[in-house]
């Protein structure tokens, strides 16, 4: 057996062969942009402000339910699945096995950015990540129905319990037939249209009755307008027009990946959605079907775990959450709470995205953001959206939780919050120009003492404060 070594240079590492032990695996060359809280913390903005320190951005998780806006120049850019990277002239920008496409979706979104001027050569689709199908948007629209109904009948008030608040874009039901395996459909499956026509006729079977069951289970004044029937000719029809669209970008990103790792470039891994909407490790049911969390983004972009070298955690300076699900520290019980809350919505452009619900709104819970800080090894944190509490008389924030009279860890589990409450600290606001601070020392002493707080209850150092939407208006802490 002979062993390769080598002694020169990163991009020289040999390529992993029998005997070879692939040595860039450790160089941890690959940092991993993921959210701190329940979504929608500044993701984009950050990813955007690192891609020119990096040779590819990867999307590894989610679907068209996330939404990345990113402002350049004064230009607001939404990119709801094509990694945000794609700003950049010249960057890989990469669609990983571990996201769900909605291939109308996406062609909607390669158009819209290529009218504005931004350049698609360099995007590549998964092979292996699984499409999004007219049945898994009908389903999550049919489930979402039949909770709200389900729910209604065990709380009896008939007013409607809680369903998961969905952005009903199919992303959980694609998951599900991903585990399924059988009705699944892959990116490298549109390339094969003979294939795919056996494959779609006997899914389109299954669909039709399935989904004609839940359909039928609805009172009729809660059903959709039409029931869910599928022809699999149409339906091949439009997967020949995806193929013809993006065919040319799809094919084994991971092997390219693996080439990028092992000639020591460097990688940045943008996390869609965030920590508590993970499967795993959320405030479960209320979560999106994915792994959101840095440990899901080796496997969502297909590289080795030790390539991660850095894992740059986003936190809002305030919490939000769209859909359903408990929120302790929620502005909602009285009339001021909500004013307050309407108050930083408008400031903070707290619409979702992808939907465009008005986000929910409340104070910091430090002890979520220290689990997902522990949870995803973050290695340092940017603390996004400050310039929004600007001009507050007090700001709240939880520090700690309590559950049947006792000091509590926070638990990631929608019934534990139910019964947890929170702890709150309250501190003097600031005021001041702070968007328009570009050290940290610019900032209010107030505003500063904040930072102080977030860094010592979450246990990670502040490495960005971002003060407003541009490039800018960001803060390099230290330097
Ligand atoms: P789904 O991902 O559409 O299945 O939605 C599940 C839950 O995750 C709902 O509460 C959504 O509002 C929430 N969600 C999914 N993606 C995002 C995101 O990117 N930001 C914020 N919330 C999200």
């Amino acid at each position: 057996m002979t062993t390769t070594t080598s002694t020169s240079g990163p991009t020289s590492a040999p390529m992993p062969n029998a005997g070879s032990f692939p040595r860039a695996f450790l160089q941890g060359r690959a940092t991993v942009v993921v959210g701190l809280q329940w979504g929608d913390e500044g993701k984009g903005k950050i990813v955007h402000y690192l891609t020119p320190l990096h040779d590819a951005v990867v999307r590894y998780n989610g679907g068209a339910n996330a939404g990345h806006s990113v402002v350049v120049g004064g230009e607001r850019f939404a990119l709801h699945l094509i990694p945000s990277g794609i700003l950049h002239k010249g960057k890989r920008a990469i669609i990983g096995n571990g996201v769900v496409v909605d291939p109308a979706w996406l062609i909607g979104e390669i158009d819209k950015l290529s009218a504005r001027g931004v350049d698609m050569s360099n995007l590549r689709i998964s092979s292996r990540a699984h499409v999004v199908m007219p049945w898994h948007k009908d389903e999550d629209d049919l489930r979402e129905r039949l909770l709200r109904v389900e729910s209604a009948a065990v709380t009896g008030d008939g007013k409607g319990g809680e369903p998961i608040g969905t952005t009903k874009r199919g992303i959980g039901p694609c998951y599900a037939d991903k585990h399924q395996r059988a009705t699944a459909v892959r990116m490298g499956d549109l390339l094969d249209e003979a294939a795919l026509r056996s494959k779609v006729r006997m899914i389109a079977k299954i669909k039709t009755a399935t989904l004609g069951a839940l359909f039928d289970a609805l009172p009729s004044a809660e059903r959709p307008e039409v029931r869910p029937v599928y022809d699999a000719e149409v339906v091949v029809r439009s997967c020949v027009e995806w193929a013809k669209r993006l065919g040319a970008m799809v094919g084994d990103t991971s092997v390219e990946l693996l080439r990028m790792v092992e000639e020591g470039k460097s990688i940045l891994l943008e996390g869609a959605n965030a920590t508590l909407l993970d499967v795993d490790h959320g405030t479960y049911p209320f979560v999106t079907s994915s792994s959101t969390v840095a440990l899901g983004a080796p496997t969502g972009a297909g590289i080795p775990m030790q390539s991660v070298g850095r894992v740059l955690g986003i936190m809002k300076a305030y919490s939000t959450r769209v859909g359903g699900g408990p929120m302790a520290t929620e502005l909602i019980a009285t009339e001021a709470d909500r004013a307050l809350a309407h108050h930083i919505r408008e400031r903070g452009r707290e619409y979702g995205t992808t939907t465009g619900r008005p986000r929910r709104v409340g104070w910091l819970d430090l002890p979520a953001v220290r689990y997902a800080v522990r949870l995803n090894g973050v290695t340092e944190v940017a603390v996004m959206l400050l310039d929004v509490l600007e001009g507050m008389q007090q700001i709240r924030v939880c520090t700690g939780y309590t559950v049947n009279g006792k000091p509590a860890e926070f638990e990631p589990d929608a019934g534990w919050m139910s019964r947890a409450t929170p702890n709150f600290e309250t501190l003097e606001g600031f005021s001041g120009e702070v968007s328009k601070a570009r050290t940290l020392s610019e900032l209010p002493k107030e505003a500063r003492a904040y930072i102080s707080l977030i860094e010592r209850h979450v246990g990670a150092k502040v490495a960005i404060v971002s003060v407003g939407p541009d490039k800018d208006q960001t803060i390099r802490v230290g330097e």
